[in-house]
């Protein structure tokens, strides 16, 4: 999975992305539908930065259409004394974005680890689907036991599926599940999350996650035998066996379990101060009729917010 989004140069992130919701695309995301949720993010923005030079870090910046209404939606005094920053790896949607977005004062990063670096003490961190577009690791449930689900390549056969015994750190995914059950979980997320969180000593700030998927497994696996890992390809969702055709030429992705993230980020030292609906979010915010459009577009997102105050390490 993770080749096919983003080795270079074959992966579908790396090369052959060129839009997000246009005609051009394979899918779309949320802020490309509608402005609530750049509308939600504003007003927060606005709300902690109230007089305090910040710096603002947007993770997986797509089109760039969610800075946008970010950035359109603050007052000009607001807007001008933050530190604006969007971290990407796709170089095709690094140069949508920068084309996008060019009358906004910002600086682009390879990574959060280079963001950091330099930013004021105050951060805003935030994502939009951007878990989901992380590779995940894939477990199936034969009866007794989770096994992990490989894919082998064999030139005269073509791919196909191994399983190999997994034992160790699936006590949490439990056995009430039918045989043949799927799961998913977002390994590389906590890997990149982990890192991230090393380089916030000596600031403090927050962190909203957003994305969709519920809260608990329970929640998101039950009648679905399959899993959630699906493909987009032409706006068409691909499922079973297709996931893996059109290597690098299709979106993958899966729903996001929060208590996941819950759990990484507070293990990590991250506190949490709220998860909640997209809609229960933009009503956080004051917002009741964008919370309105968003529910009524049955948008089953869901947005973590966490808080952070780390000192300056010692060996720093
Ligand atoms: C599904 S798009 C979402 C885009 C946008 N946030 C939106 O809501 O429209 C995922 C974005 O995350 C970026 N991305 C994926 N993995 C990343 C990583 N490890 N670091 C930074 N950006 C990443 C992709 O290039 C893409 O811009």
């Amino acid at each position: 999975m993770e080749w096919a989004l983003f080795a270079e140069p074959v992966g579908y992130y790396s090369s052959r992305i060129e839009d997000v919701g246009g005609e051009r695309s394979d899918f779309t995301t949320a802020p490309e539908l509608s402005d609530a949720l750049g509308r939600g993010i504003a007003h927060w923005v606005k709300d902690s930065s109230d007089g305090e030079k910040i710096t603002v870090i947007e993770v997986g910046g797509g089109t760039g259409a969610l800075s946008a209404t970010v950035l359109r939606s603050l007052p000009w005094w607001t807007r001008r004394k933050l530190d604006y920053r969007i971290v990407d790896i796709s170089h095709p949607l690094l140069e949508r974005q920068k084309k996008k977005l060019k009358r906004y004062s910002i600086q682009w990063f390879s990574s959060l680890k280079s963001a950091l670096t330099g930013s004021r003490d105050r951060v805003l961190i935030f994502s939009n689907e951007l878990v989901d577009a992380f590779p995940a690791r894939w477990f199936r449930w034969n009866g007794e036991n989770w096994e992990e689900v490989m894919v082998v390549y064999d030139p005269a056969k073509g791919i196909a599926e191994e399983f190999r015994p997994f034992a160790e750190g699936l006590e949490e995914f439990g056995s009430d599940w039918p045989v043949g059950q799927r799961m998913e979980r977002h390994d590389s997320y906590h890997d990149w999350l982990r890192e991230a969180v090393e380089c916030l000593h000596g600031k403090s700030g927050e962190w909203l996650t957003i994305d969709y998927g519920d809260r608990t497994r329970e929640r998101i696996y039950d009648k679905r035998p399959a899993g959630t890992m699906r493909g987009y390809f032409r706006n068409q969702r691909v499922q079973g066996g297709d996931v893996y055709a059109r290597f690098g030429q299709q979106d993958l992705t899966c729903d996001v379990t929060f208590e996941d993230l819950q759990n990484w980020g507070e293990s990590l030292g991250l506190q949490t101060a709220s998860l909640s609906s997209q809609r229960e979010y933009l009503e956080s915010q004051g917002l009741q009729d964008d919370a309105m459009a968003a529910s009524e577009a049955g948008l089953a997102f869901l947005a973590l917010k966490q808080v952070f105050s780390f000192e300056v390490a010692q060996d720093d």
